[in-house]
């Protein structure tokens, strides 16, 4: 079975076709992050009008790369949300246009549930296929989510936590401009925290010990703003990080600069990894599938790999490039799904804050 996917729910405008929900034979990315960096974030504008410029030469080369023609193709599955609206509606009337002029099914597909099924997609020189078990545990970090999800099927999703304010890598994001370090923010801490000690300073480990499996990482972001305050003298009267007037990072020496890094990190992996491995063990499941781009975590991978195999978890990273946005995971997990007997009809529309627990406007035949 092969399946094209579309993605555009954000600021990468994406195009793949993967075989039999499982072998990728193409993986193409136009990404509009470069245009984004200067505003310190994701501006919907500048990523739609992007979107629209890219859209038909990345599926072009997606087809190309893959070496079939749109014909061969078994059908098309494309991010429905959530996601950015606009950004949303560029993949889906591409999609829809080719469904209709090809004559082939599509299927409107939810971004995080894809971000999850990454853990299960293979280069076509593979010769190991990652087998799926049902139950696992999704960990969804990514710059708009932070979720614990049940999953017991590609279709059958249970939310057990999620952020009650900040995403992991809205924290991440927010704190490098703290620091003066450019936006995204998660790959630069990254770095610089591995020159860094985690231990320097200690910074607040939210609901790390209430019962429950949610998060809350606004307060770590803010116990930085105040160190800073405190530690180096930043200007009296900046309250917030949107009332700053310039990041105080020529204030700050290198070393200082790896240490808050390094620090921040471990303040967020520490919950984000025993968060994780707790609900693993309330629900019984003995595989942890990791997604989003603050998968991409060098310190969060170490850890959850160390201390899961230690509990005799299998605990899943996406290969490399397939942490990111990408349009693979929405062709594999619509090949699963059509498999199923799944399939949207043309109306369906973009659903920009679709729950993951519910179906959306699919149809089962
Ligand atoms: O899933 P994603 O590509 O986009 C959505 O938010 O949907 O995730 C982007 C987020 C950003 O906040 C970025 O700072 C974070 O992922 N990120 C990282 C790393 N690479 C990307 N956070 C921590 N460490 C990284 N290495
Ligand atoms: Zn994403």
């Amino acid at each position: 079975m092969l399946i094209l996917g579309i993605e555009t729910s954000c600021d990468e405008t994406a195009a793949s076709v993967v075989k039999d929900g499982q072998t990728l034979l193409s993986n193409v990315i136009a990404t509009s992050l470069a245009e984004h960096s200067q505003f310190g974030g994701v501006v919907p504008e500048i990523a739609c009008r992007h979107h629209l410029e890219w859209i038909n030469r990345t599926v072009n080369e997606a087809l190309t790369k893959a070496d079939i023609l749109g014909e061969e193709l078994d059908g098309i599955s494309v991010t429905q949300g959530p996601g950015l609206p606009g950004a949303l509606l560029v993949g889906i009337s591409m999609a829809k246009a080719m469904a209709f002029g090809l004559g082939k099914p599509i299927l409107g597909i939810h971004h995080l549930q894809a971000h999850l099924y990454a853990n299960f997609l293979v280069d076509a020189s593979s010769q190991e296929m990652p087998n799926m078990e049902f139950p696992y545990m999704g960990l969804i970090v990514s710059g708009g989510h932070t979720l614990l999800v049940l999953v017991r099927d590609v279709d059958d999703y249970q939310i057990v936590g999620q952020t009650t304010d900040d995403a992991a890598g809205e924290a991440f994001d927010k704190v490098a401009r703290l620091l003066g370090l450019g936006y995204p923010g998660g790959p630069v801490i990254d770095s610089r925290a591995k020159e860094g000690n985690g231990n320097a300073i200690t910074f607040p480990r939210a609901m790390i010990h209430e019962k429950n499996f949610d998060f809350s990482f606004s307060g770590v972001k803010t116990a930085v703003l105040y160190y800073l305050k405190n530690n180096v003298g930043l200007e009296h009267g900046v309250q917030s990080l949107e009332d700053l007037p310039q990041a105080p990072s020529s204030k700050l020496q290198a070393d200082l600069i790896n240490d808050l890094c390094a620090s921040f990190q471990e303040a967020v992996v520490d919950v984000l990894v025993h968060k994780s491995l707790q609900s693993c063990r309330e629900f019984g499941v003995r595989t942890l599938s990791v997604g989003g781009g603050v998968a991409a975590n060098s310190r969060l991978r170490e850890r959850l790999k160390e201390e899961g195999v230690r509990e005799g978890l299998r605990v899943l990273f996406p290969p490399k490039g397939l942490s990111i946005d990408n349009a693979a995971m929405v062709a594999g997990l619509g090949g699963a799904l059509f498999k199923k007997g799944y399939r949207s009809d043309l109306s369906f529309t973009a659903l920009p804050n679709w729950n993951i627990e519910t179906s959306g406007q699919r149809t089962a035949r």
